[in-house]
């Protein structure tokens, strides 16, 4: 597969909390949709997740979890790449040469490491700081045209861009340009409690966040109680944030346009639009949810999918880290 002539997108996810739906429809769904057009490469980064305190038990579990689901979810194990980032070590090989054309300055300024470093105050460790460039370096060795994402994570793609660029310019071209693909739709999932924030998994509040592994009583347990506004008119509209969010969740998961949204609820409620809402993610994540629980049973399979994929990355990946010793001048022992 590595020699076909396709695009590469990679993308990851971090196995650090309790997937929402935002993760969801922001990149795991989009990366499903796009996997015959490009040769997809994804990795579950526990490498970023570390960066935050995380019990091991529940780190190895969650990674396990993750796996699962991105094959529960439709992503075919043997056209694409699926692998744990830790299991590939020119990840962080890549990312200390990175680290020495990086600045200080421009990570201090990357907005996720402002709101970690506020967040968690009593552990801004030299890791969270350095998120961006080891991403930049999952991104790099694998000569990515695409980076399928959500939009809070384009900031990242961007400083990966420069520093690719920073490095070609310093030694030669050796790092393709990668590009964000962000979806014009579902590319910001905002919090069903306040619709001014992102919906995210270490949300505190669990009705903030639908979770993937939610099950249906809860689902529309949660939208029921989102915050909405009371002109009860099922519209999208700047100064109608909490309806607009539920309307681009039901897109996603209907799979029909914003207009035809708006037509089907046209002169109907807030509550009928809401449990809408609520039983168009269950009835979707019912299925990805046994998929998940059958292959998680089956330990040995998965096993092998992600012994597979790190073997497959770990060539393309050395492959890149070997040129990029050859060109910095590092002693290689010939
Ligand atoms: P993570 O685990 O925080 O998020 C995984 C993906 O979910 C998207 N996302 C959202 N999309 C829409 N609405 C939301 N509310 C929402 N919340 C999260 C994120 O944009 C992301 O696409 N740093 C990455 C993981 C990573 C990575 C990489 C990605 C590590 N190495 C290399 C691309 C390429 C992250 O944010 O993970």
């Amino acid at each position: 597969m590595e020699q076909t002539q396709k695009k590469v997108m990679y993308s990851a996810v971090q196995p650090s909390g309790n997937l929402t739906i935002g993760n969801y429809i922001g990149s795991v769904r989009n990366w499903v949709g796009l996997q015959q057009e490009f040769t997809g490469i994804f990795a579950i980064a526990n490498m970023h997740a570390i960066t935050v305190r995380q019990s091991p038990a529940e780190l190895r579990r969650r990674t396990l979890e993750l796996a699962a689901l991105y094959l529960a979810c439709g992503l075919d194990p043997e056209g694409c790449i699926l692998y744990v980032q830790s299991q590939v070590p020119q990840h962080a090989e890549l990312t200390w040469v990175l680290n020495t054309i990086t600045y200080v300055g421009e990570m201090e300024r990357m907005t996720q490491y402002k709101d970690k470093a506020a967040k968690h105050a009593d552990n801004i460790n030299m890791g969270l700081m350095d998120y961006p460039v080891l991403m930049a370096a999952d991104i790099l060795l694998y000569l990515t045209d695409y980076v399928p994402v959500g939009a809070d994570q384009k900031q990242h793609v961007e400083i990966a861009r420069d520093i690719a660029a920073r490095f070609n310019n310093r030694y030669g071209e050796t790092f393709r340009m990668p590009e964000p693909y962000i979806m014009a739709q579902g590319a910001r999932i905002m919090s069903l409690q306040d619709p001014s924030r992102k919906m995210s998994k270490s949300d505190e509040n669990p009705n903030a966040s639908v979770y993937l592994a939610d099950d249906k009583d809860t689902i529309i347990r949660k939208f029921k109680r989102a915050v909405t506004d009371s002109d009860n008119c099922v519209r999208a509209a700047e100064d109608k944030p909490g309806i607009t969010n539920l309307l681009a969740i039901y897109c996603a998961f209907a799979g029909c346009s914003l207009a035809e949204a708006e037509r089907a609820f046209e002169g109907k409620g807030y509550g009928d639009f809401k449990l809408a809402v609520g039983e168009a993610v269950a009835d979707k994540l019912a299925p990805v949810q046994a998929e998940q629980r059958r292959l998680l049973a089956d330990k040995a399979y998965l096993n092998g999918i992600l012994s597979q994929g790190a073997e497959r990355a770990y060539r393309i990946a050395r492959k890149t880290l070997d040129k990029v010793y050859r060109k910095i001048g590092f002693y290689r022992g010939e």
